[in-house]
């Protein structure tokens, strides 16, 4: 696919159909099941699904002996019945004979114990013996594959990281030496003064003495310095573990696209998702809840997909009520499902594929069930998927080619987080702050999203910057050019005031922001058991940790004050929030932390100055989501609530669901969805 010159966030499918279907498991059922199961997708409208990421073993029985009848008689069945597929490189689940004969490439716990065989990611990804089988395994995988047409893509491995995403092994020891020598060219200097090692007499004096920071096995906290890298390190290393497979079905098959289907922890999707045309992600909702109020959990993860990806597929929805052998998820709604659906599709998705086609008889997800029984009758989940893909099939070729709009963007970034928690008294994070200002806007219907703080940022009206502690030069050029041009900015507690090597920088905080913002900070802390507020002329709300904000080009726009003994506070009638005119636009500085109990006013003081004006009216969990392209808007409608509600001040339009015209009002019923085209 080619690169667009438009922000990464804001890449559009280049897909000529709307992807629907299931993930299928041919390998659980006798193959004569396979010639019934297509016919009843294709009732269903499916028109792709998503096959093999753990079938090694019966894909390659023996080292080197190879059997792809199975999953070559599934694509061809499936073709005849206009259904393409989507492969998967089996990494996941390596074979007992790899294992057995090789128990050393097992990863390794941080206590220094090593995984055994019976689950799934248990071989380790640096190990560079390991990496020879998935090379070798996913070379014969494409070619037996490379020549039939309706594999159209592929996913690699599955869900990197998402059962264990650290490993200490002898080969990780090795790997992250061979990563810092190349970081600090050669140079144990450089990574000496890089990690400040002087403190604590930690001076290495050859990189074979480094040994990955271990927290759970060192008797006092870890080098922050350190901890950082490692980081960096283990999204590295995964990300290339998945470019010697990615170069190799390229190389078989340049019209293939690949994926990986994310999103977890330790792996900057962002970097990683260079090497990959677009990013999944798998989305599961119940995991936050069920309450109408927690559709921000799902909201979340879509958004630090899409951040990374612009446009991106969901190869595993929720197709039933999710369990494993310590706990069942609630069961979905009539039209849960669906509504869930198009809630990943109005963030942005361009492929939705639900997990699993028929729930599995036996094995550790016996219960994590399917879009069909165990008993292979089609019930009331099976009616609502097949509404789905009667809908994406008739509306599908509308919504391809629009991308979500952005008009505020949270900035979200993979080293802010990292570099904040690994030495994080337990401050709130930036990731908890970018949450809580996505349920804010979004209740309020403003078209917000992340934006990755490396992406650009043209198209936005406001730009929210939670705790952004590493501040680089490039990084605040970005920031400061954003503002000049007319931004809104809204800059938090704990910015600008470390390099990338996690160290304190010499400047005053906000360091390098100090011209953008207009100001200093000049002092902060906790208050533990004082009660503070930040009061400004039409708000006052409580907050536990503060900076003592100097205004020098910037005006006050709320103050500290505290309840008892004020005369004993530093940061008593100092100044809390700031704002700044700097050239065309504005920069606001927040002395304390995105809260419960002060997002509301502070988003409304910033969508106030930006002039901007939400998407639509309805209750607080009804979601109103724009995706747009030059010729069109499709407004979706989400209702998150088990009761019908109302939705005003819509675009006039088509409501395509329903084929009906819209006056710019909905009522929608329980769990219901309309997508207004204007
Ligand atoms: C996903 C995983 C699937 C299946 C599903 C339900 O995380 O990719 O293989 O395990 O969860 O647990």
């Amino acid at each position: 696919m080619k690169e667009p010159s438009l922000p990464r966030h804001q890449r559009p499918s280049q897909f000529d159909q709307f992807l629907f279907g299931a993930c299928y498991y041919p390998e659980h059922w006798d193959r004569s099941w396979i010639e019934a199961d297509a016919s009843m997708m294709q009732k269903a409208h499916v028109n792709v699904v998503r096959m093999a990421e753990f079938a090694w073993t019966l894909m390659e029985p023996r080292r080197g002996k190879y059997d792809f009848s199975l999953f070559k008689e599934a694509v061809t069945t499936l073709e005849q019945r206009g259904i393409k597929s989507i492969l998967c490189t089996p990494t996941a689940t390596p074979p007992r004979w790899l294992t057995y004969d090789n128990p050393q490439w097992m990863r390794v716990n941080s206590d220094g114990v090593p995984f055994s065989h019976g689950t799934r990611q248990h071989c380790c990804t640096n190990n560079p013996e390991f990496r020879k089988e998935s090379r070798r395994i996913t070379k014969a995988m494409a070619e037996a594959f490379r020549d039939m047409p309706s594999v159209i893509g592929w996913q690699t491995d599955n869900e990197f990281y998402c059962h264990v995403d650290e490993c200490y092994c002898d080969c990780c020891q090795d790997e992250f030496r061979k990563w810092l020598k190349i970081r600090y060219n050669s140079s144990i200097e450089s990574l000496n003064e890089a990690w400040g090692t002087v403190f604590w007499s930690q001076q290495y004096d050859y990189f074979e003495q480094v040994e990955i920071p271990r927290k759970w096995l060192q008797p006092a906290p870890c080098n922050p310095s350190a901890l950082l890298d490692y980081r960096r390190f283990l999204s590295d290393s995964i990300t290339s573990f998945q470019r010697e497979q990615v170069e190799i079905l390229r190389a078989r098959n340049p019209d293939w696209w690949i994926t990986h289907n994310g999103i977890f922890y330790n792996i900057d999707y962002y970097k990683f998702a260079e090497d990959l045309d677009f990013l999944a992600v798998d989305v599961y909702p119940a995991f936050w809840g069920t309450r109408p109020q927690d559709f921000i959990g799902a909201s979340r993860l879509n958004e630090r997909c899409r951040q990374a990806s612009g446009t991106y597929i969901v190869p595993e929805q929720c197709g039933g009520p999710g369990g494993q052998l310590k706990f069942l998820q609630p069961t979905p709604e009539p039209g849960r499902m669906r509504l869930w659906a198009y809630q990943s599709i109005a963030h942005g998705a361009d492929g939705m594929l639900h997990f699993r086609w028929r729930t599995c008889r036996f094995g550790a997800e016996i219960h994590w069930h399917g879009i069909i029984d165990h008993d292979n009758v089609p019930r009331r989940r099976f009616e609502e998927f097949s509404q789905e893909g009667e809908e994406l099939q008739r509306i599908g070729p509308q919504i391809l080619g629009t991308t979500k709009r952005v008009e505020i963007g949270i900035s979200f970034s993979y080293e802010q987080d990292h570099a904040q928690s690994v030495l994080d008294y337990s401050r709130p994070q930036p990731d908890t702050q970018r949450e809580l200002a996505l349920g804010e806007l979004m209740r309020q219907k403003f078209a917000v999203g992340y934006v990755n703080e490396d992406d650009s940022y043209a198209g936005l009206s406001i730009l929210i910057v939670p705790s952004a502690i590493v501040i680089t030069e490039d990084r605040a050029r970005k920031i400061t050019d954003f503002v000049a041009e007319g931004g809104t900015l809204l800059v938090t507690a704990t910015s600008g005031q470390r390099n990338t090597n996690n160290h304190a920088i010499e400047q005053t905080p906000p360091g390098l922001l100090r011209e953008v913002l207009g100001i200093t900070v000049e002092e902060f802390g906790n208050i533990d058991h004082r009660k503070m507020n930040l009061c400004g002329s039409t708000f006052s709300t409580p907050a536990q940790y503060y900076e003592i904000v100097e205004c020098a080009d910037a005006t006050p726009v709320a103050h500290w004050r505290f309840e008892e003994f004020p005369d004993t506070e530093a940061a008593q009638g100092k100044v809390g929030l700031s704002c700044n005119s700097f050239q065309k636009g504005r920069a606001y500085y927040l002395g304390t932390f995105l809260s419960e109990e002060n997002i509301t006013p502070i988003l409304e003081i910033l969508c106030d100055a930006a002039g901007l004006s939400p998407l639509a009216k309805a209750d607080p969990n009804v979601c109103v989501i724009e995706r747009h392209a030059e010729d069109r808007k499709l407004t979706f409608v989400l209702n998150n609530y088990p009761e019908a509600k109302r939705v005003d001040e819509l675009p006039a339009g088509q409501e395509l669901l329903t084929e009906t015209p819209c006056e710019g009002q909905i009522i929608l019923p329980p769990f219901g969805v309309a997508i207004v085209r204007s």
